[in-house]
Parts: C-alpha cells; structure tokens; sequence
C-alpha cells in the first residue's frame, strides 16, 4: 500500500502558516492539522473557522486529528468542510461507529485514534467504519515529546486486526529520524512528524530523509 508522510503544523510558526505550508507541501501526502479545545488536551489550537481558513486554503489534502471533546458533533463538519480525513478520538466519542460512519458520509476517510491507555481490542467492533487507526505514540496534546517505544506492541496487535483490509496505520508523537523505521517495522505505514520537520532547517529536505527511511 505503500506509505505516507503527513508533516503536522503544531510547531510551525502559526504567524506565517501559508509560507510554513508552502515549504512541505511539494513533498508531503497530506497536511496533519491538530486541532486541540483544551477540554480533550490540555491546550488550545484552532477554533472551527480558523480550521476551515486552513483547510480551504491548504495547496495539498488536509489530515484533521481533532483532539476535542465534543467530537461526535463537530467531527462530520470537519469533513463537511474539505478535510480528506477526519479522525476522532475513540475516548472523546460516545459512539465511534456512528461518528465514523458520519464522517464518511461527508465524503472524509474516517480515522480512528487511541491515546496511549487506550486497548485496541476494545473498539475493533469499529473496524468496518474506519480508513485509519491512529495509534498515539505520546500523550496528545503537545508537540515535542518523546516518542513511547512500548506503543509498538499497540501497533503491531493493530497491524494483526487490520490484517488485510485497506486500512492506514498511523502513529503519531516523537517521529523522526531516530524512530521512523521502529515504527514501521511494527507495522505503520502513516506518520506524523512535527517537530523533527519544523525544527529542522530544511523541513522539506527533512521529509524527504523521513520518507526514505520508511520506504527502505
Ligand atoms: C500531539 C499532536 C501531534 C504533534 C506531534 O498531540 O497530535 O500531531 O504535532 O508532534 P511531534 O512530532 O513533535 O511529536
Ligand atoms: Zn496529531
């Protein structure tokens, strides 16, 4: 199926994201947009309209991770509004299927993310709602964190679910040179990187290096 590199905005400078966007979309498969209400995480991103600005604007398809609470409402809006995928927090969602299903409707791939307490085995009733399963690989809410290496047997028991169904495997938290092919050796195929991309000084240069490393 191949694999995808989806750069996240979190630690570009929010002052200057059209330029910031620019730089990685050449370059990227799709554009991570965290969103966080700072109810879900403890920090505040985006509200609805500037995601909307961001995702209308944006020159490549959109990945929205929506960190928030009140996720079952606002999810199908964000995939109403252009996002290429929209995905939920299984632990914010009081019904993930139905939400899934919703956010398909609105013509999105519907992704399904767990923080790291969170047991796969207890929402693979949702495997014929999702297009992704987002496996957190830090605690949401933050950039720069380091990345949890005992997420990885989380990814390979998802690995093994998903079997071969078309769906995506994505990790998110601590990416980077150093932590790419441990992640796809335990079955990934989607990753975020945020901070190892917008730290660096060539963050186009930086994916690149990144996408070599999980393809090999
Ligand atoms: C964290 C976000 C991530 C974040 C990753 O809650 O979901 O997408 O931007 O940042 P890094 O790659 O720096 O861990
Ligand atoms: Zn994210």
């Amino acid at each position: 199926m191949g694999i995808r590199i989806t750069p996240s905005i979190l630690n570009a400078d929010f002052n200057n994201l059209d330029s910031e966007i620019a730089k990685v979309a050449p370059v990227s498969d799709l554009l991570h947009l965290d969103v966080m209400d700072n109810l879900f995480v403890p920090n505040f991103t985006f509200d609805f309209e500037t995601a909307v600005s961001i995702i209308s604007r944006s020159p490549i398809p959109v990945d929205s991770h929506l960190m928030i609470e009140d996720v079952d409402t606002l999810a199908p809006a964000y995939a109403h509004a252009g996002s290429a995928s929209v995905t939920i927090h299984a632990e914010a969602s009081s019904h993930p299927s139905r939400t899934l299903a919703a956010i398909r409707s609105e013509g999105a791939r519907a992704g399904l993310a767990l923080k790291p307490q969170s047991r796969i085995e207890d929402y693979e009733d949702c495997i014929d709602s999702v297009d992704m399963f987002l496996i957190m690989t830090v605690e949401p809410g933050f950039g720069g964190q380091k990345f949890m290496h005992a997420m990885m047997d989380k990814v390979r028991a998802t690995k093994s679910i998903i079997g071969d169904r078309p769906i995506w495997l994505q990790v998110d938290g601590g990416i980077s040179l150093e932590t790419i092919e441990i992640a796809r050796d335990a079955g990934a195929d989607t990753f975020v990187a945020g901070s190892a991309v917008f730290n660096s000084a060539d963050p186009a240069e930086m994916i690149g290096k990144l996408r070599a490393l999980a393809e090999f």
